[in-house]
């Protein structure tokens, strides 16, 4: 088990961010993110126990919010093209927390892998992503990049 709970996009994000990370790939190279699988990690879990994750996810009781994407940002460290907020939200930090996440919360949302620098990157179409659940996702890593499976969704209030 590799889990982690997530927010998944809904489909016209998805797209729309799919486009943006085809466009950002002629200026930088990398890998996309399948626009079925783009997505924020909330919390990290690793090789957590289920029935924990999943008691951890139902004792949430916190409000729907949105994931403001105002920035596009390449991370040296990783080689990674991400979208996501430039300020994170407090109130996601917080459902970060309460997810298990122990670090401070970095939300990002990967859309190329293995990128090099560029110059400059697309401007970002204005995007509504709400955050109105969450998921419990396991994650197998094959050749062809990783893939999820959801496991349980979560409502929030
Ligand atoms: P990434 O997009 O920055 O790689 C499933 O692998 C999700 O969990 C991805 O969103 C990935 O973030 C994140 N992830 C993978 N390994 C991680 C780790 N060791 N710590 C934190 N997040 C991780």
């Amino acid at each position: 088990m590799r889990l982690f709970f997530a927010s998944w996009p809904p489909p016209a994000v998805a797209k729309a961010l799919a486009q943006w990370a085809c466009e950002a790939e002629r200026g930088c190279g990398g890998r996309m993110t399948r626009e079925d699988t783009i997505h924020l990690t909330l919390a990290f879990l690793g090789e957590a126990d289920l029935p924990g994750a999943l008691a951890t996810g139902r004792a949430v009781r916190m409000r729907a919010t949105s994931l403001p994407i105002d920035v596009a940002r390449y991370w040296s460290h990783n080689r990674i093209v991400w979208v996501g907020p430039g300020k994170v939200p407090p109130e996601l930090a917080e459902l970060a927390r309460a997810l298990g996440e122990t670090r401070e919360f970095a939300g990002h949302v990967t859309l190329l892998r293995k990128a090099h620098p560029s110059a400059q990157l697309p401007p970002l179409p204005p995007l509504e992503w709400p955050v109105r659940e969450f998921l419990l996702v396991n994650s197998t890593l094959g050749p062809e990049g990783p893939s999820y499976v959801v496991l349980e969704r979560f409502a929030l209030t």
